[in-house]
């Protein structure tokens, strides 16, 4: 793709700065970001892509939620919109972090929705994030665009590990006494957050009226490549401790980042794309597998297993979830891969050698 102008809303984090090596040579970007002007590196500590760099980039300052004509302005005549805004989920699932999660998108949303609707030369694809966090926790089957299972009830995503059963179990107990199961406070033990906002997400998208723009939600897998959870993941291996993560059976759905911007490339060319699309590798693999794999690609030959109560205490301490590990993610692709898309990395092992191959070697240890 060439000479074409990409807005990215929330450009500055992993999937942004990667989607601008990707289109940035050749297309022009534009960043809308929170970040002041002198801000040179994203929360991963990467440095951001410039024009020094040989990337045609330029940050424009948005906050996230009000139409200025600053920003609005370079929706006019821009070919592709991609929103990724939206407060990290890698945190722990306190009241006001929820409600920051929630607004942050839907706040994005909003806002670009409202500047593409004034603008006399409206993109002609506007792709949001979304997560396929979104279908329930599976370990029997997967789950596609068309008959994959949307659940909100707590009992359909839980990872199910000890600790975390007995606590919903226990709160659930005390709310039901305390303040009744008509209750707020009940209803929200009995509906499952992460699935709440991927779905909030999507209808505040879907709801936009944008005549003259396509629109697509792209349900992303986790995300693989120099940035991102790879890091933690190779810390881990560092410390000897990539072994599997509660049962291990939990399918870990993936896709390389590469592949993420692939398909942006080809959903703007494939003119008849609308909708939802799953952005996931073909090939989910089980935790126990992703580990296996880990611990082979850095030449670790040991890795401990970390059980539920483990990881429970250890996202406590790093101001985590243990959802983000132990919720079963099995997710396919059918859309995209029925209607012509073919992976460039449909097996976790390729797309793993890739990314450590490229990767300074202080990052990970081989033995
Ligand atoms: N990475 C994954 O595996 C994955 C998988 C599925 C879905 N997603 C979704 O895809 C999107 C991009 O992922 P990512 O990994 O690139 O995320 P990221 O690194 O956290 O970047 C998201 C960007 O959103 C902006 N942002 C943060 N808080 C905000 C707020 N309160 N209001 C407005 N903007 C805010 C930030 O830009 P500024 O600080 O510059 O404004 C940040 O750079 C996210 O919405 C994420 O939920 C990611």
């Amino acid at each position: 793709m060439k000479n074409k102008k990409i807005v990215i809303a929330g450009g500055t984090g992993f999937i942004g700065q990667a989607l601008t090596e990707y289109f940035g040579r050749t297309n022009s970007i534009v960043i809308l970001s929170r970040l002041s002007g002198d801000t040179h590196t994203n929360l991963y500590h990467q440095k951001l892509l410039t024009v020094d760099d040989g990337y045609l980039v330029r940050y424009v300052k948005w906050d996230g939620k009000t139409v200025e004509e600053n920003w609005s302005e370079e929706i006019a005549g821009a070919d592709i919109v991609i929103n990724l805004a939206g407060k990290s989920v890698n945190c722990r699932y306190h009241k006001k972090q929820k409600q920051e999660i929630f607004d942050s998108r839907v706040n994005a949303t909003n806002a670009l929705g409202e500047a593409i609707r004034k603008t006399s030369h409206p993109p002609a694809l506007w792709v949001n994030a979304a997560s396929a966090t979104i279908y329930q926790n599976s370990l029997t089957a997967p789950n596609d665009e068309f008959t994959g299972v949307i659940s909100d009830r707590k009992e359909d995503n839980m990872p199910y590990n000890i600790i975390d059963n007995l606590r919903y179990r226990k709160n659930r107990l005390l709310a039901a006494l305390f303040q009744g199961k008509e209750s707020e406070v009940y209803k929200n033990l009995e509906t499952d957050f992460s699935v709440q906002v991927c779905k909030l997400w999507e209808k505040v998208f879907f709801e936009q009226e944008t005549h003259g723009t396509r629109k697509v939600a792209l349900r992303t897998a986790i995300t693989l490549g120099k940035a991102g959870v790879i890091t933690p993941y190779l810390n881990l291996c560092k410390f000897g401790l990539c072994g599997k993560q509660g049962s291990g059976k939990q399918m870990f759905s993936w896709v390389h980042v590469e592949d993420v911007a692939r398909m942006i490339q080809w959903l703007y060319e494939n003119e008849k794309a609308i909708g939802v699309y799953n952005c996931v590798a073909p090939n989910a693999v089980s935790n126990y597998s992703l580990l296996k794999s880990l611990r082979q690609l850095t030449g670790n030959k040991i890795g401990l297993p970390a059980g539920s109560w483990m990881l429970e205490a250890g996202a406590f301490l790093i101001g985590t979830e243990t959802e983000l590990l132990l919720k079963s993610r099995w997710v396919i692709p059918t859309r995209a891969t029925r209607e012509g898309f073919v992976f460039n990395y449909p097996l976790l092992r390729n797309a793993l050698e890739q990314i450590i191959a490229d990767l300074p070697r202080r990052n990970y240890s081989l033995s």
